[in-house]
């Protein structure tokens, strides 16, 4: 029997409205606003940070755009992060990864106050994640994993969790968020990655399979256990056999083999992407309501 389709979409269109009415319920207050940063000219950002300002435009979140060359330059860009820091109609920053070489992400990203880190990667909220402090912003992609999971697998006490990618904004923050005691999570989490030989031994053990790899058609059929639920997390563009000289996006499963595998999975496009997004309005609301003590 086929896979339960995990609709990363739908779950994304009923948190936004959710989100939409929240801020109506807030307007006394003011906007909620989110500077999105974006240097140099690397189309991939462009889509996601066009992306993203529509995601704010549509439920009422006021998004301002600082785009800039490749030669704008880090002092300058680090002198921006701090005036956006100071200023009070700001309430997320989002400064679009990767940023162009002679930038260094760590020092700019260490630059934004942790209170407006709405990418959750500010090394105080990835550490209050650690010791599972849920006053913090949770990085968007793995905290759309837990809800995705978290809607699909009701009881997560005692699931074994089996993430593949170990990187710093999905496989190490989404492994310290379910393996946390509380009912979003209280899981047994492996991570592996790419220092395995055979990862199958470990992806065979998996009631929750995350693939987080960046590798296209990584997880085959036969490295998953039959009812398992699989949430693809790759975003990977190739060549699309079908349109010559276009592209497509493919995930880190193979979705058509695997599907007939497991009890559920989510589809690349249209499963964790949206999800990503709908977090990051998220995080913005609950900055908002932090900022005007909400
Ligand atoms: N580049 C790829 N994904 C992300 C993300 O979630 N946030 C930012 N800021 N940059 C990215």
């Amino acid at each position: 029997m086929s896979a339960e389709i995990i609709d990363g979409k739908q779950i994304a269109t009923e948190i936004r409205s959710k989100l939409a009415e929240e801020i109506i319920s807030l307007s006394s207050h003011g906007v909620p606003g989110l500077a999105v940063v974006l240097i140099g000219n690397n189309p991939a950002s462009e889509v996601y940070v066009r992306m993203k300002k529509k995601a704010c435009s549509d439920i009422g979140v006021n998004s301002y755009e600082y785009s800039f060359g490749e030669d704008y330059g880090e002092e300058n860009l680090l002198k921006l992060i701090d005036e956006l820091n100071n200023d009070s109609k700001i309430n997320g920053i989002l400064v679009q990864l990767p940023l162009p070489r002679g930038y260094d992400e760590k020092k700019v990203i260490e630059a934004i106050s942790p209170l407006k880190d709405v990418d959750g990667f500010h090394p105080e909220n990835l550490g209050r994640i650690v010791i599972g402090d849920r006053d913090c912003f949770q990085p968007c992609t793995p905290y759309g994993c837990q809800i995705m999971i978290k809607r699909t697998v009701k009881n997560l006490k005692g699931k074994h969790v089996v993430i593949v990618g170990r990187s710093n904004i999905v496989g190490k923050p989404l492994a310290n968020m379910l393996v946390q005691k509380n009912d979003m999570a209280n899981c047994i989490v492996t991570v592996c990655h790419s220092a395995s030989e055979d990862i199958s031994k470990f992806t065979l053990q998996a009631d929750i399979l995350v693939a987080a790899a960046g590798s296209p058609g990584l997880i085959k059929a036969d490295m998953v256990k039959p009812g398992a639920v699989v949430i693809d997390v790759g975003t990977n563009r190739v060549d699309d056999p079908e349109n010559p000289g276009k592209c497509k996006l493919v995930g880190d499963v193979d979705f058509e083999a695997v599907k007939e595998v497991a009890a559920a999975i989510s589809p690349v496009p249209g499963g964790v992407g949206p999800m990503t997004i709908t977090m990051l309005l998220e995080n913005t609301v609950k900055a908002f309501r932090l900022h005007n003590d909400i």
